[in-house]
């Protein structure tokens, strides 16, 4: 009896065994399928991220928002890496290709140029890395790229028709007549572009017109100057063209640190905005900001980098996790005027 008791513990614990072992090699086999790592581990997970230039203002917010969030998510932060592609496309290539040698888990790229993105794709793709490319849509043609491969690449960021629509309308929502200041019936503007390889420099350029184009206002534009994203170069830009041209009503910029310097230039030249001048912007910065409550700047609108890095991390560590991501993820900008300012700031200053 007690042999065969003995006999039965022996075939149970062997079943248990085999059972156990089993199971094991299932985990191991899982384990190996995602990496050797289990992809709850966020921790341990290496993210490398490229910033188009880490001299542009707005970058540089969004950069370190990025980051933050990252870490809040539970990514380490010695495993966080973040390069600057001192706007060079053939540097920002250089290191992707750095962050795959080191097998990174995510890349977040802010593209150099982004009609050159396919570049990036490919090597990210061929080395089975998801890729999220933030602040510069790549055109199109890539874009459908990703969902016909069904590449692991997305897209995080603004629509940025919207945001010339909105500097559009801040102008529409003063009056013809109160914009008309030379009474001649017509609206004499003067534009400044960022970069003009980059949709968020045509989209606003193009927007912010047709808006009050689409209203009926008549339009007549003394200058389209490029500024490539910087005040200096603005402030320079907007001098000569008051110099040139005493009639300048409005002043379209494609982002606030242009709109920085050509308001240096304005006030140089004796003027007020809101009495000779109107001028706006895009990003809201907090000067910016602190400016629109002044009545110093006439308003522009909040790029907001606060959302777009968030989903940025989040969705990286989407892909990470092996959790559905869509090669889309859209945010919102936000009008800003004297009206909300104070909203808008207390929200970045949090
Ligand atoms: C825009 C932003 C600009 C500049 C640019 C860089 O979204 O408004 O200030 O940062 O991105 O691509």
């Amino acid at each position: 009896m007690k042999r065969r008791l003995i006999s039965l513990f022996l075939l149970t614990m062997m079943v248990v065994c085999t059972q156990m072992g089993c199971a094991a090699a299932t985990s191991e086999k899982k384990n190996t399928e995602l990496g050797g790592e289990s992809e709850d581990n966020i921790a341990g997970k290496k993210v490398g991220v490229c910033i188009y230039q880490f001299l542009d203002n707005f970058m540089a917010l969004f950069k370190d928002e990025l980051e933050e969030r990252l870490v809040e998510q539970g990514v380490s932060e010695d495993n966080i890496e973040i390069v600057d592609s001192l706007n060079n496309q053939n540097t920002q290539v250089e290191q992707v290709r750095d962050f795959i040698q080191k097998g990174v888990d995510v890349l977040i790229v802010n593209p150099v140029n982004p009609a050159r993105a396919d570049e990036i794709t490919d090597l990210a793709v061929e080395a089975g890395i998801p890729l999220v490319y933030v602040n510069r849509e790549p055109d199109g043609d890539e874009e459908d790229r990703w969902v016909d491969g069904d590449y692991k690449v997305s897209y995080v960021g603004c629509d940025a028709r919207q945001s010339g629509t909105f500097q559009g309308e801040i102008i529409e929502s003063l009056g013809f007549d109160a914009v008309d200041l030379n009474g001649d019936g017509k609206i004499q503007y003067f534009m400044i572009e960022g970069d003009p390889e980059n949709i968020d420099s045509q989209y606003r350029t193009e927007y912010s017109i047709r808006t009050l184009q689409d209203a009926s206002w008549e339009l007549e534009c003394v200058g389209d100057e490029i500024g490539n994203w910087h005040q200096e170069t603005a402030r320079q830009l907007m001098a000569k063209a008051l110099e040139n041209d005493k009639d300048i009503e409005v002043v379209f910029c494609n982002n606030d640190a242009m709109a920085l310097g050509a308001l240096e230039a304005i006030e140089a030249d004796d003027r007020k905005v809101g009495e000779d001048i109107y001028l706006v912007g895009v990003d809201a910065l907090e000067e910016v900001i602190g400016y629109v409550l002044d009545g110093r700047m006439t308003g522009t609108v909040f790029n907001d980098y606060i959302s777009q890095s968030h989903a940025a991390a989040d969705t990286a560590i989407n892909y990470i996790k092996r959790e559905k991501v869509e090669h889309y993820v859209g945010c919102h900008y936000v009008k800003v005027t004297a009206k909300n300012a104070r909203e808008i700031l207390d929200k970045i200053k949090k």
